[in-house]
C-alpha cells in the first residue's frame, strides 16, 4: 500500500456498505473451526486481523473453502489438530485471546505470537482465569505476548473478571467447552455480547444473568457441543463511525451506512452524535447473527454542540474514541471523554495517539489520565503520526474531509487490519483523496 492525501472535497454525500463486523467476524470463523460439521459465512470482515483467525483455524486443521461469493469452514469439533508452528496471530488482540481459550484445553503444546503493536498488549487478564482452569500457559514478563500453552485436560471455574473485557469472556467461555463441570464467567460492567448472541446459533445453551450496573454473568456447561451454521455478518458500526462522525461534523452532509450492526453494546458513538446535535435515523430494522442490524443515516446540523461523554456510554463505544474526535473537534465548547483508560492498551495508547496528533491538526487538547478534553476549533491538515494504529489513520483521514490543506499520514497500511475499501469509501463520500505512492 503507498499512502493517501486526504482533503476536503465536496459535502460528504451517499451510501456505502461497511465491511463485515470484525468481531463477529473473528467468533464466526473460530466457532466454526471447533463446531462439527460445516459453518457457511457470507460477508465476512476481508481485513487482515480476521485473515489471522480464519489461518489460525486452519493451521488447527479446520478445512476453509472459500470463493468470490461464500466461504465455508468445516469444523473439528472441539479436536484441533496441532499446529506445525507458532501461530502468528498479527495485529489481532481478538485472535490472541480468543485461541488461547480454545488451545488450552487440547492435548497438545502451542504457542501464539503476534506484531509489535500486539506483542505490547496485555495478555494476564486472559491467563489468570485459563491457569485456575488447569491450563499451563506461559509469557515474556508472565503478561505479555508471545504465549506458550500447554494444553491439557480443564476443570471449570466461577470467575470474576476483574476488567469488563468480551474477550477474557469469550476465552473463558471457550475453554469451558472441553472443561470438566460448569463454568461461570462474571462482568463487572457492560461488555459487547456478541459470544452470547453467536454462540446459540451453533446449538450451544448459556444461562445468562444480567446486572444493574450493566455488567452479567454466563453459565456454560462442560461438554457442550457445537453444531456448524450459517451465518451472515452485519456491517461492522466501528468501521463505518469514521465517516458518520465526518457526515455528522460537516452541515448539509448525509450519509447513510447501509446493514450496520446496531447491537446496543456497540452503539454509543451514534448517542454521543445525536446529544450533540447530529440528526441520527434507522431505517429497514432487521436480525442478522442474532444481531440488530439497520441503514443508518446520519446528518450534519449547522453547527455541533460540545457533549462530555457519560462514563457510563464509554463501554458502548471504546473503539469509537479516534471516531469521536471528529466530532468534538467541530463542537462549540470542550468536550469530554473519560473513564476510557483501556485506550492506553488499544492497538497504540490510543490516548497519547489521539492527543499528539489533535495538537498536530491545531485543536486544543487536554490528555486526561483516563480520557481527553478536545475543544472545538478549525482544524488544518498535517502529517499524522498513526502510531501502527488503523483507528487513528481512519479519524485524522476523515478529519481531513474538512481541512484545506492535506492530512497525510507517516504509514497507512494498518487500515489493511480491518478495513481495507476505507479509502475508497471515503473518496465515494466527496472527500478530495488522492492516491500517493
Ligand atoms: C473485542 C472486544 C473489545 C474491543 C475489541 C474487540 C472483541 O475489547 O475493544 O476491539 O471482539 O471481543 P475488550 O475485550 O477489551 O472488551
Amino acid at each position: 500500500m503507498g499512502s493517501y492525501r486526504i482533503r476536503q472535497g465536496r459535502t460528504l454525500a451517499g451510501d456505502f456498505a461497511a465491511p463485515g463486523d470484525k468481531s463477529i467476524t473473528h467468533r464466526a470463523y473460530l466457532f466454526g473451526a471447533i463446531a462439527s460439521g460445516v459453518t457457511a459465512v457470507l460477508d465476512a470482515n476481508d481485513g487482515e486481523d480476521c485473515e489471522h483467525s480464519l489461518a489460525a483455524a486452519e493451521m488447527l486443521g479446520a478445512l476453509v473453502q472459500r470463493d468470490e461469493t461464500s466461504l465455508r469452514i468445516g469444523g473439528r469439533d472441539l479436536r484441533m489438530r496441532a499446529p506445525d508452528g507458532p501461530i502468528e496471530c498479527g495485529n489481532s488482540g481478538t485472535t490472541m485471546r480468543l485461541l488461547a481459550g480454545i488451545l488450552a484445553g487440547q492435548e497438545f503444546d502451542s504457542s501464539l505470537t503476534g506484531d509489535e503493536s500486539l506483542s505490547r498488549r496485555p495478555m494476564a487478564r486472559i491467563m489468570a482465569p485459563l491457569r485456575l482452569m488447569g491450563a499451563g500457559i506461559s509469557a515474556r514478563e508472565d503478561r505479555l505476548p508471545p504465549l506458550s500453552i500447554t494444553g491439557g485436560p480443564l476443570t471449570g471455574i466461577a470467575y470474576e473478571s476483574p476488567v469488563a473485557s468480551a474477550q477474557v469472556a469469550t476465552c473463558v467461555l471457550l475453554a469451558a467447552l472441553t472443561a470438566a463441570g460448569e463454568t461461570r464467567v462474571v462482568l463487572p460492567g457492560p461488555a459487547r455480547d456478541h459470544t452470547e448472541r453467536m454462540l446459540p446459533l451453533f446449538g450451544a445453551a448459556l444461562q445468562i444473568q444480567t446486572f444493574a450496573n450493566g455488567g452479567r454473568a454466563v453459565t456454560v456447561q462442560g461438554g457442550t457441543r457445537l453444531r456448524g451454521t450459517s451465518l451472515r455478518i452485519p456491517g461492522d458500526l466501528s468501521a463505518a463511525s469514521f465517516l458518520l462522525a465526518a457526515a455528522a461534523s460537516a452541515p448539509g452532509a448525509e450519509v447513510t451506512v447501509m446493514g450496520v450492526n446496531t447491537n446496543p453494546t456497540r452503539s454509543g458513538l451514534l448517542d454521543v452524535l445525536q446529544a450533540m446535535g447530529a440528526q441520527v435515523s434507522h431505517a429497514r430494522p432487521r436480525v442478522e447473527c442474532g444481531e440488530p442490524v439497520a441503514d443508518v443515516t446520519v446528518r450534519g446540523p449547522e453547527k455541533l454542540r460540545a457533549f462530555d461523554v457519560p462514563t457510563e456510554w464509554v463501554p458502548r463505544l471504546i473503539d469509537e474514541a479516534p471516531a469521536w474526535i471528529i466530532a468534538a473537534t467541530a463542537a462549540e465548547g470542550t468536550s469530554r471523554l473519560t473513564g476510557a483508560s483501556e485506550l492506553r492498551v488499544k492497538e497504540s495508547d490510543r490516548i497519547v495517539a489521539l492527543a499528539r496528533n489533535l495538537a498536530a491538526v491545531g485543536a486544543p487538547v487536554r490528555e486526561l489520565p483516563d480520557g481527553l478534553e478536545v475543544t472545538g476549533a478549525p482544524v488544518r491538515g498535517a502529517h499524522i503520526e498513526a502510531h501502527r494504529d488503523h483507528r487513528i489513520v481512519m479519524a485524522f483521514a476523515a478529519l481531513g474531509c474538512r481541512t484545506r490543506e492535506a492530512m497525510t499520514f507517516d504509514d497507512v497500511s494498518s487500515v489493511a487490519t480491518s478495513f481495507p475499501a476505507f479509502f475508497d469509501t471515503l473518496a465515494l463520500l466527496g472527500a478530495d483523496v488522492e492516491e500517493v505512492a
